[in-house]
């Protein structure tokens, strides 16, 4: 634990060492990639105010807890998760962890959270990380932290991430905008990371440019609608695009997550014209019913994804698509459901993500009767997955016998001596031989698959 002197530090000038504070911080991160990107901006911010980031909870003075809102469960799990810590500190006799809630929980609940059994020592929301390391210093020496709670929303709050916490090829992820200005009716995500706000492309290129220099070769930009990256109202995503191809040295770019409503042609033809551009559409379609769309407030019809869809695999060679599902939203009827199965047809995703609808407080659909039962929700999920199942094993089968470039992302857990690859558009493959090096490029020959795996040979 930190030994903090009380009274005035020295200012510290450019280029001194990072003062050490002894304090041990681990961070855990729960929900979507951009909280995995905060995470590893806020290891940044706190290693450079002397804080060391360890691997293991036990290690750790401080815990830190980067939640996710979207759904009840999620918060479920981060108050269990509270009380799990501080009962098996005490189990073990260690001292009490200092326990801070960060992301999307932290603006959601906010003070909520310093109340009751479950108490938490800091709340801080997903605009305020600058303000960890001065709370935390306070904290950790025993000196009065007044405000514990930073939460709110500011424009000017954009975190970059350092790259060297990136030491392998997989995809360096790259915040290109924050929070959304689209008012889904069952999504909490504009409450909690706020109005939709760009980062500036200038900024956005010299992160990129920082990443390859640290041996990165793929960047993945995120945003909750990286399509409707709109700077200053003048670059749009495609125009983004065409500065991002332009950085030396990268070899991919992908993007999450495009809403179906942006993808105009001019974006997919850029995207197919753009070598360096991933031929991967995560497009959450959420129900193939235009009456739920419309209660959902999704801008798109069922046929106008459908047709977009269709352009989609005109202009961008090898493309593939996936997408989110909710099943159960506030009055869908089994014909609205058996529309959802439909575009699972038509569509023929890779991968799917779907979720039994969740009520969240305060947002527009809170005021619609959650009236499809809990048992009928889960027959929905169940009954789309063996759908998106049986669909996508037909097509998986037809795969077998090509042969596809990949790139080596990792060592494989199982079996031993096994690697990872991912295609440009997303498919994994596992590969049995070979010395392989990560980051570098590899012929395979497609000769089975388990689910959204496909298993492989290097050819030559
Ligand atoms: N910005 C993205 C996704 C945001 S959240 C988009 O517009 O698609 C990720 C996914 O969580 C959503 O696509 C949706 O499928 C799911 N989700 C969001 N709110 C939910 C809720 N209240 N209940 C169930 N699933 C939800
Ligand atoms: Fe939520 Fe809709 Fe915004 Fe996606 S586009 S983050 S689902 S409000
Ligand atoms: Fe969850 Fe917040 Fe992401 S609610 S999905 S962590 S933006």
């Amino acid at each position: 634990m930190s030994t903090f002197q009380e009274g005035l530090a020295p200012m510290a000038q450019p280029g001194d060492p990072a003062p050490d504070t002894g304090c041990a911080v681990y961070i855990e991160t729960y929900g979507c990639q951009m909280n995995v990107y905060d995470s590893q901006a806020i290891e940044g911010l706190l290693k450079q105010d002397g804080f060391a980031i360890v691997q293991a909870e036990r290690d750790a003075d401080v815990v830190l807890l980067n939640t996710c809102s979207v759904r009840d469960l999620a918060e479920h799990k981060i108050i269990s998760r509270v009380g799990e810590i501080r009962n098996s500190r005490r189990l073990a006799g260690a001292p009490e962890a200092i326990i801070g809630i960060c992301g999307c929980m932290a603006e959601r609940v906010g003070p909520g959270l310093r109340k009751g059994n479950g108490r938490v020592d800091l709340v801080v929301g997903v605009d305020n990380y600058d303000k960890l390391a001065p709370q935390l210093t306070k904290l950790t020496s025993n000196r009065p932290a007044r405000e514990r709670i930073h939460t709110g929303h500011r424009t000017d709050a954009h975190y970059v991430a350092p790259p060297q916490l990136y030491p392998t090829n997989n995809s360096h992820l790259v915040t290109i905008h924050k929070g959304c200005d689209y008012k889904c009716t069952y999504c909490i995500v504009p409450m909690t990371r706020g109005p939709q706000s760009e980062k500036d492309p200038d900024t956005i290129l010299a992160e990129i440019r920082t990443i390859v220099a640290a041996g990165g070769r793929e960047v993945t930009l995120l945003g909750q609608n990286v399509t409707a990256y709109n700077w200053q109202a003048g670059m749009d995503f495609a125009a983004l695009l065409e500065k991002v191809v332009e950085v030396d040295g990268l070899d991919r770019i992908r993007f999450l997550t495009g809403h179906p409503h942006d993808m105009h042609p001019h974006l997919m033809d850029t995207i197919g014209r753009l070598d360096k551009v991933c031929p991967w559409l995560h497009l959450p379609i959420q129900s193939g019913s235009d009456r739920v769309l419309k209660r959902m407030k999704r801008l798109y019809k069922s046929q106008s994804y459908l047709d977009m869809v269709d352009y989609a695999r005109r202009a961008i060679p090898d493309v593939t698509f996936s997408s989110d599902f909710i099943v159960g939203f506030p009055g869908e009827t089994e014909a609205d459901f058996q529309a959802t199965l439909e575009v699972i047809k038509a569509v023929k995703y890779d991968q799917i993500f779907s979720f039994k609808y969740s009520e969240r407080p305060g947002v527009p659909a809170a005021k619609l009767a959650d009236d499809v039962s809990v048992d009928e929700k889960k027959r929905r999920l169940a009954e789309l997955m063996a759908v998106h199942d049986k669909v996508w094993n037909t097509e998986a089968v037809q795969r077998v016998g090509e042969t596809w470039t990949a790139v080596v992302e990792d060592a494989a857990r199982r079996p031993a001596g096994a690697w990872r690859l991912r295609t440009a558009n997303n498919r994994k493959v596992v590969v049995q031989q070979g010395d392989l090096a990560v980051g570098n490029s590899v012929t395979v020959r497609i000769s089975g698959f388990t689910n959204t795996t496909f298993h492989g040979e290097l050819v030559g």
